[in-house]
C-alpha cells in the first residue's frame, strides 16, 4: 500500500523555495530535534530554510529573529531541553495588525511554507494565518508596502504542523512531541519515593527531603503526587500504570460519589497486604461528578484525617518540561520533521493544511482542523459531563490504559482452579517485571493458581517453581533486570524432566518472557508436542530483549530502555569532550547482528554514523564517512560520534575502525573508544517498557485463559493446535498473536533476526540528517490518514 518515491526529484522541487520554521507554546521535550530534521531536510531538498526565533512574536517583529540557516546552525541542539530558538507568547499575532506584519516580513523573505510546532491553539494560529494569507498580501499591496508582483509570485502560503504538548492531548496522533519525556520526569520522581527503602544516591535537593521523610517514620505514608493535565489526563494515567499507584484522578473520568470511603478503603486494604507507601496520583484538572476540583491538599486532608497517615503533597510543575529530551522524543520529532519538510513540498494551494502525527512507528499526515475540531470534541463532552464518550474520543490507546488501570486494581483473588507458570527466559531485559507482574495478578483474578519459575527453562527442569500471590508482585513494575532471575538454556536437553515439573504441578499454561531464546524455546517446546501430551498446553511468547530481535514484533520489551541508556551515554561520552581538541568516538552497543539499537541511538544523538550488519558496509563506505567527517572538523565542528554494533562486520572490528580513524585523522582530530557493555541492559525501566510491560502482561493472560477455556477437555486442558504457541507482538499498531510455527518461515536463525526489520527505513533518515551518502530514494513517505475514532490506537507504538 506504501509507495516509495524518490526523493532525488524532491530535491528539485525544493530549489528556488523558502519556508520557516518555528516553536510556539510551552516548552516540549523533542522541539529541537524537530527543528534540527525540518532545517536539515528542508536544505537537503534544495530549500532556502530560515529559522524564526521567539515563536509568533518573531514572525511579527521581523528583524533578526528570522535568520536563514545553514547546516551547522542546528549543530548539537538534539541533547538539549526546551527549544534553541524560543517559544515566547505572542498577543500581538491574535491581531490582524500582528499577521499584517508578519506577513509582510515573511513575503519580503519570499517565505511561502511555514513549519510551525505547538500545541493546538499554535497551529490553530497558523491556519488562520494561512487562510488570511493572500488577504493580507494584498492590504500589504494597497498600503504600498509590497509590489503587485511580489504578492502575485508569493499567493499561496502553505504550512504544516507538528505536535508539541506535554500533555498528549491532541486527536489524531498516538504521541505528541515531549509526553514521552514528561513521563520520564515523573517517573524519577516517583523512583525517588519508592526506591528509598533500599539505597538512596540522588542529591537533588527535593530527593533528599523525601528520602528524610521516608526514613524518618515507620508507619504507613500516603504519597500525593499531582501532574500536569488541566484537561487531560494522559500524564497521570500512564503515570498511574507504570507505577502501579492506588488511587487515581483524571478530567476524563470523575469518581462517582462516595470516592472518598472508597479510596479510604482501598488505601487501607493495600496496608493489608503489606505495602507500607501508598501513591495518588492526581492531573491538575481532576474533577469530581459535579465538575468540582479535586485538590491535591483537599485529598492529603482526607488521608490524614481518615486514616492518620502521615501524608506529602508533591505538585509537579516545570519539572516535567524540563531535562534532556528521551530517546522516543528524539527520533520521534526526526521522524515527523522529515516527513513535514516532504508534505510543505508536495502541498498545493487544494491541499489541506497537515499536521504531522505518528500512526504506530510511521510519520502520518492528518488534516489538521478535523484532528482541532476533534480534541475540542473531548472537553465539550467532558463539560456536559459525557464522560464515557470523553474518554472514547480520546482515541483506543487513552481508553485501553484506562480499561488496564480498572483491571489491575486490587481485586480479591478467587479460588484457584487451574494453573499456569510464568518464567523469565535470555538476558534480562527493562519491563520484564511489569509484564510479570500484571499477568500474576490479571491471572489470580481470574482463579488461576500462578507459579513463578526461576532461572527460565532451567529453572522449569529443575523444579524451581514457587506459588504467588497477590502481594508476591507489589512494587516490580519500575524495577530493573529480572526478579525471576533468568537463563539461557534451551528446552531440548531437558525434556523430560522440563515435562515431569509440568506435569508434577497440573501447569496448564506457560508464558515466557524473554528474548530470542524464549523464542526458539517455546518453538522446542511445541514441536516436541508430539512426543509429550503434557506439552499440550497454551504457551504464549512476550518478547522481551534489548536487542529486538524477536520476530513477530516491532518493539520488544527493554528496547525503549536501553536505547536511552545507550543515548544516555553517549550525551556524556560528547560533553566528556567540550572545551578540548577535535575528537571522534567510536562507540560500540549491544545487539548480536541486530541493528536496532545502534540505528536508533545514532539517530537519537546524532551520530555520524551507525555501522550495522544488516546494512553491508565496505572499505569504500569507511573512506566516505572518515572523509566526511574530516571536513567537517575542518570547518569548525568540535566532535565526530560514530556508532558500530558489536557484530556488524568480522574483520572491521572496533579496534579496526579506531585505528583507522586515528590515523586518517592524524593533524585534525583524535579518536576515542568506548564499548558501553552491559549498561544498556540496566538500569529503572523507561515509563514505555513499564506501560508495555504491563499491558502484554494483561493481554497474554487474557488470551491464555481464552485458550484455556476453548481446549478444555475431560478435566484437562489439552491444545495442540500452532495457534495456542503464539509470540505476543506488536505489529504496526496492531496487537497480534504470530503462532511460532508460522514465523519459523521469517526468521533468520543463523543471525537470530527476523528477515525483515520495520526500522529498516530509518537509515536513509540516519544518513541525510548526518549529510552524506546523500541517496535518500528509499524515504517512505507518510500515508494521509483520515481521523476517524479509531478502534484500536497505541500510544509509542502501543
Ligand atoms: C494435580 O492434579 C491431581 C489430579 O487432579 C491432584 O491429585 C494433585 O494434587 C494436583 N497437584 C497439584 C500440585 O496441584
Ligand atoms: C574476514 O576475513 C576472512 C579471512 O581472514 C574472510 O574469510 C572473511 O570472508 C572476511 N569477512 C568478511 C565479512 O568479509
Amino acid at each position: 500500500k506504501m509507495s516509495s518515491i524518490d526523493l532525488e526529484k524532491l530535491k528539485m522541487t525544493g530549489a528556488g523555495r523558502a519556508m520557516a520554521v518555528l516553536t510556539s507554546g510551552g516548552d516540549a521535550q523533542g522541539m529541537n530535534a524537530a527543528v534540527r530534521a525540518v532545517t536539515r531536510m528542508g536544505i537537503y531538498v534544495g530549500a532556502k530554510v530560515y529559522l524564526i526565533y521567539e515563536g509568533y512574536q518573531g514572525m511579527v517583529d521581523g528583524g533578526d529573529n528570522i535568520k536563514l540557516a545553514n547546516w551547522q546552525s542546528v549543530s548539537n541542539i538534539i541533547q538539549q531541553g526546551g527549544t534553541a530558538i524560543g517559544s515566547a507568547r505572542c498577543k500581538a499575532f491574535t491581531t490582524r495588525e500582528g499577521r499584517i506584519a508578519a506577513a509582510f516580513n515573511l513575503v519580503k523573505k519570499g517565505i511561502t511554507n511555514l513549519c510551525v510546532c505547538g500545541g493546538d491553539g499554535s497551529l490553530t494560529g497558523a491556519n488562520i494565518f494561512r487562510c488570511e494569507w493572500s488577504s493580507l498580501l494584498d492590504e500589504l499591496v494597497q498600503k504600498g508596502r509590497i509590489t503587485d508582483t511580489l504578492a502575485k509570485q508569493h499567493a499561496h502560503l502553505n504550512i504544516v504542523g507538528l505536535v508539541g504538548s506535554i500533555d498528549n492531548d491532541f486527536c489524531g496522533t498516538d504521541m505528541t512531541i515531549g509526553a514521552d519525556s514528561a513521563l520520564h520526569r515523573i517517573m524519577e520522581i516517583i523512583d525517588a519515593i519508592m526506591t528509598t527503602f533500599s539505597v538512596f544516591i540522588c542529591s537533588h535537593t527535593f530527593c533528599k527531603s523525601i528520602q528524610m521523610w521516608c526514613t524518618s517514620h515507620s508507619h504507613q505514608r500516603t504519597f500525593v503526587l499531582e501532574v500536569m493535565g488541566r484537561h487531560c489526563g494522559y500524564l497521570a494515567l500512564v503515570s498511574a500504570l507504570a507505577s502501579g499507584a492506588d488511587w487515581l484522578f483524571i478530567p476524563e473520568a470523575p469518581p462517582q460519589e462516595g470516592w472518598e470511603d472508597r479510596m479510604c478503603d482501598r488505601l487501607e486494604g493495600s496496608r493489608t497486604t503489606g505495602s507500607r507507601l501508598n501513591i495518588i496520583i492526581i492531573a491538575e484538572g481532576a474533577i469530581d461528578i459535579n465538575g468540582k476540583p479535586i485538590s491535591s491538599t483537599y485529598v492529603k486532608d482526607l488521608v490524614v484525617q481518615r486514616l492518620g497517615y502521615d501524608t506529602r503533597v508533591t505538585v509537579l510543575g516545570h519539572v516535567q518540561r524540563g531535562g534532556t529530551p528521551s530517546a522516543f522524543d528524539r527520533i520521534l520529532s526526526s521522524k515527523l520533521g522529515v516527513e513535514a519538510v516532504v508534505a510543505l513540498m508536495e502541498a498545493t494551494p487544494d491541499t489541506p493544511p497537515c499536521a504531522i502525527g505518528l500512526s504506530g512507528n510511521q510519520a502520518v499526515r492528518l488534516p489538521l482542523m478535523e484532528c482541532v475540531e476533534m480534541t475540542k470534541l473531548v472537553q465539550i463532552a467532558m463539560d456536559e459531563k459525557r464522560f464515557e464518550e470523553a474518554i472514547k474520543l480520546r482515541g483506543g490507546s487513552f481508553e485501553n490504559n484506562w480499561k488496564i488501570y480498572k483491571l489491575l486494581s486490587f481485586q480479591k483473588p478467587v479460588q484457584s482452579e487451574v494453573s499456569l507458570a510464568v518464567l523469565n527466559v535470555g538476558a534480562p531485559a527493562a519491563g520484564m517485571n511489569a509484564a510479570v507482574r500484571s499477568a500474576v495478578r490479571l491471572a489470580l483474578t481470574h482463579g488461576q493458581k500462578v507459579y513463578a519459575v526461576h532461572d527460565g527453562f532451567q529453572g522449569l527442569a529443575d523444579g524451581k517453581v514457587v506459588e504467588m500471590e497477590w502481594h508476591s508482585v507489589a512494587g516490580w513494575t519500575g524495577q530493573g533486570g529480572s526478579l525471576l532471575g533468568t537463563k539461557r538454556t534451551l528446552p531440548e536437553k531437558h525434556m523430560e524432566k522440563i515435562v515431569e515439573t509440568i506435569s508434577k504441578f497440573n501447569i496448564s499454561a506457560l508464558l515466557v518472557i524473554g528474548g530470542f531464546e524464549g523464542y526458539a524455546g517455546v518453538l522446542q517446546l511445541f514441536e516436541a508436542r508430539g512426543r509429550y501430551d503434557e506439552l499440550c498446553i497454551p504457551m504464549c511468547l512476550i518478547p522481551a530483549t534489548v536487542s529486538n530481535n524477536v520476530p513477530g514484533t516491532d518493539f520488544s520489551l527493554g528496547a525503549d530502555t536501553a536505547v536511552n541508556a545507550a543515548m544516555e551515554g553517549c550525551d556524556k561520552i560528547k560533553q566528556s569532550a567540550s572545551g578540548t581538541k577535535r575528537r571522534v568516538f567510536v562507540v560500540e552497543t549491544m545487539g548480536g547482528f541486530c541493528g536496532y539499537l545502534a540505528t536508533c541511538t545514532g539517530i537519537a544523538v546524532g551520530a555520524d554514523a551507525a555501522y550495522i550488519f544488516e546494512d553491508p558496509f565496505n572499505i569504500q563506505d569507511l573512506k566516505t564517512n572518515v572523509d566526511h567527517l574530516t571536513e567537517k572538523m575542518k570547518k569548525d565542528v568540535q566532535r565526530g560520534l560514530v556508532l558500530r554494533n558489536e557484530k556488524c562486520h568480522e574483520n572491521y572490528t572496533t579496534d579496526f575502525i579506531h585505528r583507522l580513524y586515528s590515523s586518517e585523522g592524524k593533524g585534525i582530530f583524535d579518536c576515542r573508544v568506548n564499548v558501553l557493555g552491559h549498561l544498556q541492559q540496566g538500569g529503572a525501566p523507561s515509563p514505555f517498557d513499564r506501560n508495555f510491560g504491563t499491558k502484554l502482561g494483561v493481554r497474554a493472560i487474557q488470551w491464555i485463559s481464552e485458550r484455556m477455556t476453548e481446549n478444555f477437555r475431560q478435566g484437562r486442558v489439552f491444545a495442540n493446535s500452532p495457534s495456542t504457541a503464539c509470540v505476543l507482538g506488536l505489529n504496526r499498531k496492531v496487537i497480534s498473536f504470530s503462532p511460532v510455527t508460522e514465523l519459523k518461515a521469517v526468521t533468520d536463525f543463523e543471525h537470530r533476526m527476523p528477515r525483515v526489520q520495520w526500522w529498516f527505513n530509518l537509515r536513509p533518515m540516519l544518513r541525510m540528517l548526518a549529510r552524506y551518502q546523500t541517496s535518500f530514494c528509499e524515504y517512505v513517505p507518510g500515508e494521509i490518514e483520515h481521523v476517524t475514532r479509531r478502534s484500536i490506537s497505541i500510544d509509542h507504538g502501543f
